[in-house]
């Protein structure tokens, strides 16, 4: 298929794309502003609104008493109140709404808003929360074979404990919303949101009235990262009240500090693994508990926690496994989705693991990752059989093209020059399951108009957040048609067009909707081939369409695509379809935790080396080396782009994005002076990206597999390439897995005895 440019790349860079802020407002629309909590847990004793609603242009101050309907906005449990009611439990959490002509009086009203709070005891950390035995929900085990057993059998054993941080979005566009009152008490509300669906569902239950008066309309994001696959509703509800009651338009866009105090981030992970191993350097058994930190409610974090159990053995077939996750609940904003859902915190914990044993036992990691990866027909610890396996194909092929023996001989031979400063070296392999953990949600639809005039209109439930999936969109149906891609236009996401759609996650919004746009053009087709078979007094299975002509056992006719669809027109063929597809083969049985969760996995190796400067701490990356398993891509560019940014996401994940909350759950890294993200020189400057050649897989549409979340998971290979040139400088560094691995943390490494 040919590849296209990104068809929003052109409106970006000429600032002429819309996002929520660049919408024309209607003139007597208000302005929202959020009134949240100076404090992480406790009791509301007084809130006194009355002197900030008499502030001249503001309107109403709502709080919990105001909503008609249900304060429930919990997606997987209902433990989320739209706005508090007598108690706290974190710093941030929305208390009122204020209401005003302008946004500078919403911010004088919000400034003398008096709150009085009695305060409860706050707790930050996972690991503390179980000690209190403060859940979300019951643990969950997943386990193959016996590893308790199994431990006796090994010749090594080790132990140690992990911690990751969590990592702030921060996509370019802040949360937001507008919304504008219709006839008849309806409602519709413009959104930057991965869900439209999961909006419109809040809202109706929020207000007490049924989804069919709620429209939810997604031009497109200015990303989302996972943080508005839940975290978007709120803003759109709170949003939707004050029209409900007021019947004006309102805005509601959070600020930046606002938007880094009162949303929800990674989950930071605390663990604790066992690893054991043979002679020769077999994995025989691996346990890890992980102690994820869900915040102050469920939100996405039972379904993180179930993706960390499927990825804690990454790329690896391990004969004895025992994992189990703890979703503990603490006083901070309720963490959310964030790319790779909880995969890279489990990944993350094995490739320490294998750290650990090669440091212990005397060999590089290398050794150990290559003896133990993935073969076909497998059995991963979910009970999941590998098919199609590329991960000794990937890693082979890094091996190979990228001369992985020179690089490392190129560090040995810097390392025994150089004092003051160190190489390091590191491989991480990647398997990704893809498809949403929770069967249920694979499925998609997709609406295609072939106009009059020959033009097309698609609306899918796939929301464009920059990972370019309305060009794929494009592409595909104009590699269906055989049409000029100029000639077909996406519309917005919309609820009354597209209707009860999954988030657009998991990276499956190509696939699902991708591949309910194939079958909608499909059946589009068949009637129009119909068509210019009768026309032209042919078979139907002569019948082609080629650069919108029809051609007829391969040559050409008479028949333009444009004639063709008013021919159609006029014999009273249907020039619309609307079409579904629900993943196939998928299962899993939460009861025995056993299944085939996923479509196929997405398989890549990545090989990072790092200087690491021995007197300062800090580092750099000289160069990432990537094979990746795109199957058959069919957008090269837009892939390599979300190849490169996932990877420096990773990257900054890993090595320098730090959250801090104080021990009264304050945010302090609330800005991007505290909260340092990966910028052009962070990541490295030498970047290759190569295809792995397949064939691709059935499942993945066209057989382009899913793209956008597995290569954050090569940005891990980061830590331990730092890692590995702390180890040349310092003998006497006790390894630690502790990320990110900041240059505080890498000085203290250095000079560790
Ligand atoms: N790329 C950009 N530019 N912006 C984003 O918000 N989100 C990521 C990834 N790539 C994101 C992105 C996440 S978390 C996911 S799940 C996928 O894109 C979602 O899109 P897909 O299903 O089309 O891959
Ligand atoms: N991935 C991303 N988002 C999700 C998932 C998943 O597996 N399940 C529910 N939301
Ligand atoms: Mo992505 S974390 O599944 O939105």
């Amino acid at each position: 298929m040919k590849s296209m440019t990104n068809i929003d790349a052109f409106g970006h860079v000429r600032g002429e794309s819309l996002f929520i802020d660049d919408i024309v407002i209607k003139q007597n629309s208000l302005f929202a502003l959020v009134f949240d909590s100076p404090k992480a847990h406790g009791i509301i004793k007084h809130l006194e609104i009355s002197k900030a609603e008499k502030i001249e242009d503001v309107i109403k101050i709502f709080t919990y008493k105001d909503i008609p309907g249900e304060n429930q906005i919990g997606g997987l449990l209902p433990d989320e109140p739209l706005l508090a009611e007598n108690e706290v439990h974190f710093a941030g959490q929305p208390i009122a709404l204020i209401i005003a002509t302008s946004e500078k009086s919403a911010k004088k009203a919000r400034s003398i808003i008096e709150i009085e709070i009695d305060e409860l005891p706050i707790i930050t950390g996972a690991k503390e929360a179980a000690a209190k035995d403060q859940f979300i929900n019951a643990p969950r085990t997943v386990s193959l074979g016996n590893a308790d057993k199994a431990f006796n059998n090994c010749e090594y054993v080790f132990e140690d404990d992990v911690f990751t941080n969590g990592q702030e979005h921060l996509y370019l566009e802040t949360q937001g919303a507008y919304v504008e009152p219709m006839e008849n008490g309806n409602i519709k509300i413009t959104s930057s949101t991965q869900g439209p669906t999961q909006v419109q569902k809040a809202i109706a239950k929020v207000l007490g009235i049924g989804m069919h008066k709620i429209e939810v309309d997604v031009i497109r994001l200015g990303g989302g990262f996972g943080g508005k696959e839940d975290q978007a509703t709120p803003w759109a509800a709170l949003a939707a009240l004050a029209t409900y009651h007021l019947k004006k338009p309102v805005k509601l866009i959070l600020s930046r500090h606002d938007d880094l105090r009162m949303t929800g981030k990674r989950h930071p992970y605390e663990s604790n693994f066992k690893i054991g191993l043979s002679k020769d350097l077999k994995i025989i058994a691996f346990e890890a508990a992980f102690y994820q930190n869900s915040g102050a409610a469920a939100d996405l974090s039972p379904a993180i926690a179930e993706r960390t159990l499927f990825h804690a053995t990454n790329s690896y077939f391990i004969e004895n496994v025992k994992t189990t996750v703890y979703s503990c609940k603490t006083n901070l904003p309720p963490n959310t989705a964030f790319r790779g859902f909880g995969g890279p915190q489990g990944m993350f914990v094995i490739e320490a693991a294998i750290a650990k044993a090669a440091h212990e036992i005397g060999v590089s990691s290398k050794e150990i990752q290559e003896v133990n990866l993935l073969q076909e027909n497998d059995e991963l610890s979910f009970g999941q059989i590998m098919t199609q396996v590329e991960a000794a194909n990937v890693w082979r092929s890094a091996m190979r093209q990228f001369d992985f023996k020179q690089l490392s001989q190129e560090v040995a031979t810097f390392n025994k020059k150089s004092s003051d400063f160190k190489k390091g070296i590191a491989l991480m392999p990647i398997c990704f399951g893809i498809s949403f953990t929770n069967t249920p949600m694979n499925h998609a639809r997709a609406l295609v108009h072939v106009y009059q005039d020959g033009s097309i209109g698609i609306s899918t439930g796939a929301v464009e957040m920059g990972q370019g999936v309305n060009t794929k969109l494009l592409q595909i149906a104009a590699h269906s048609f055989s049409i000029n891609p100029d000639n077909i236009k996406l519309e917005t996401t919309n609820t009354t067009r597209v209707a009860n759609t999954s988030p657009s996650a998991a990276s499956s919004t190509a696939d699902l909707n991708g591949k309910a746009l194939l079958k909608a053009c499909v059946a589009i087709l068949t009637r129009l081939k119909k068509v210019a078979a009768k026309e032209l007094e042919v078979k139907e299975q002569e019948i082609s369409i080629q650069n919108e002509w029809v051609y007829v056992k391969e040559i050409k006719s008479s028949l333009s695509w444009k004639d063709l669809i008013l021919k159609a027109m006029i014999a009273r063929v249907a020039l619309s379809e609307n079409a579904h597809y629900a993943t196939p083969i998928i299962h899993y049985d939460k009861t025995i935790e056993k299944g085939h969760p996923f479509a196929y996995h997405v398989y890549g190796t990545a090989i990072i080396t790092s200087t690491v400067d021995c007197i300062r701490g800090n580092y750099t990356f000289e160069s990432v080396k990537i094979v990746h398993d795109y199957g058959k891509s069919m957008s090269k560019g837009i892939d390599l782009g979300q190849v490169e940014g996932a990877l420096a996401q990773g990257i900054g994940w890993m090595t320098m994005e730090e959250i801090a909350y104080d021990e009264q759950g304050i945010l302090l890294s609330n800005a991007l002076s505290t909260y340092k993200i990966p910028d052009i020189f962070s990541v490295a400057q030498d970047i290759e990206v190569l295809p792995l050649e397949t064939q691709g897989n059935e499942m993945a549409v066209l057989k382009s597999k899913a793209v956008g979340e597995p290569p954050l998971m090569y940005g891990i290979g980061a830590y331990f390439a730092i890692q590995n040139a702390i180890q040349a400088f310092n003998p006497y560094y006790k390894l630690k897995f502790h990320a990110p691995m900041t240059p505080e943390k890498v000085l203290m490494g250095l000079y560790q005895y």
